[in-house]
């Protein structure tokens, strides 16, 4: 009898979650098809300011070589930044430095609205930003978009910084493989345990171009930066992209070299060393990386060409930079840099090193999860933080959607999946 109750309230749990599954499935693609909703009519458009930097550092849009002789050795930091955010390359620690210089020099932000992107992964559009028409000085924006350069310059100032920043294409696919299969459906029906290996021993078996989100399985740095990521890799579009690129990016970092990119960085618009500390935010944890064999890499390299072109291409003219910029200068200052860093992570951080979801205490500083798993790992701020530095340090370890809801962002589509998938414990 007992069994019986037991088995008829299984019954009815399992009945509600499917119940529940199924209420949440219609309710996100309508959202998604009222979100893809395409607006016919061109709103207006408003002209953009030459700059958006506070009126007494009009000087530092000049570009250094002709600054007038009494202001030579004046560095004015450059406020007005595009940061065009790609996937799965360590771009979620640099918000967070961004963020924490916008509020420093209380820079406004061009934010999306009701979700943490610009409608990734339609192209970008002016009207995804929230209060485009009023107040039109915006200084930074930095969510995830999928670029569209002619549409991010009628939102920007003219003198505008652009950066972006680029991974190993072999180490992203497998990231990026990782982290979104669940919403890939071409991914469902590959067999096995090992199914990065799987796609890659016959990409052609498994991919289509036109599958549901199927972009994140192929050049999705391409894709991010608005270009066709299916092209063949010797397609003349290819180069002519990638020098168009080069001819729109003020500076492109790469993940692979993050605190060089940034003394770059901090020379290009002269920033200060506190403005580039950092936290590494939302690794994942060691044991759910697979590590690429030297052939399965290879095999990425190839599936991912066009990626691998960009990438090679970066990387070239990344240490040309660094060579103008001084070998033995760079090395110094990479060294401060950690200092700093390391000094910073025994201030802030309980047991000075990351922990995994479980073992957060906080709820403000648990990361977003992928969906099925708590693979993303997070921090523990440490109880007695000095006065002096409380603040910075609750800053520097606040996850990027906990930030964006700080600084006023609303969320609500991105919380509502949120708690749906908690509740359905997906
Ligand atoms: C990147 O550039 C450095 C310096 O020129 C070089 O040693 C390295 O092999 C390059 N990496 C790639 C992936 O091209």
């Amino acid at each position: 009898m007992f069994f019986v109750t037991m088995l008829q309230e299984w019954r009815w749990q399992l009945m509600f979650k499917c119940a529940t599954a199924v209420c949440f499935l219609v309710s996100m693609i309508l959202l998604y098809c009222l979100s893809t909703v395409q607006i016919n009519f061109s709103p207006p458009e408003f002209p953009v300011p030459l700059s958006c930097a506070p009126q007494s550092s009009q000087h530092s849009t000049q570009s250094t070589t002709n600054v007038l002789q009494q202001d030579s050795n004046i560095c004015v930091p450059k406020v007005d930044i595009m940061f065009m955010k790609t996937h799965k390359t360590g771009s979620s620690t640099f918000l967070n430095i961004l963020f924490r210089f916008g509020e420093k020099h209380k820079l406004k932000f061009a934010f999306p609205n009701s979700q943490n992107d610009f409608s990734y992964p339609s192209p970008f559009q002016r009207t995804h930003v929230h209060g485009y028409k009023t107040g039109m000085c915006f200084n930074i924006m930095c969510n995830h978009m999928r670029f569209n350069a002619a549409e991010v310059a009628k939102v920007l100032p003219r003198d505008t910084f652009y950066i972006t920043i680029l991974r190993d294409p072999a180490e992203l696919f497998e990231s990026s493989f990782h982290y979104f299969s669940r919403i890939i459906p071409l991914t469902w029906r590959i067999p096995g345990e090992h199914k990065v290996a799987e796609f890659l021993r016959n990409p052609n078996l498994y991919f289509s171009s036109d599958g549901f989100n199927s972009f994140y399985l192929k050049n999705l740095l391409f894709f991010d930066f608005g270009q066709d990521n299916t092209l063949d890799p010797d397609d003349p579009r290819v180069e002519k992209s990638i020098r168009l690129i080069a001819e729109r990016f003020h500076l492109v970092m790469i993940m692979e070299h993050f605190e060089e990119s940034l003394i770059l960085l901090k020379d290009t618009l002269c920033w200060e060393m506190d403005d580039l500390l950092f936290f590494k935010l939302n690794s994942r944890k060691q044991s759910t990386v697979s590590k690429l064999s030297p052939e399965l890499r290879a095999k990425a390299l190839q599936w991912n060409s066009i990626d691998w072109r960009l990438y090679k291409h970066f990387n070239l003219t990344f240490w040309e930079r660094v060579e103008a910029y001084g070998r033995d200068r760079m090395t110094k200052d990479v060294a401060e840099l950690r200092r700093r860093n390391a000094e910073m992570v025994k201030i802030c951080i309980e047991g000075g090193h990351s922990v995994e979801a479980g073992n957060i205490h906080e709820e403000a500083m648990q990361p977003w999860q992928p969906i099925g798993e708590k693979s993303i790992m997070g921090y523990n701020l440490n109880k007695n933080v000095d006065k002096a530095y409380q603040e910075l340090c609750r800053k520097m370890l606040t996850p990027e959607i906990q930030y964006l809801t700080d600084l006023g962002v609303n969320l609500w589509l991105t919380k509502l999946w949120g708690h749906v998938r908690n509740i359905i414990d997906w």
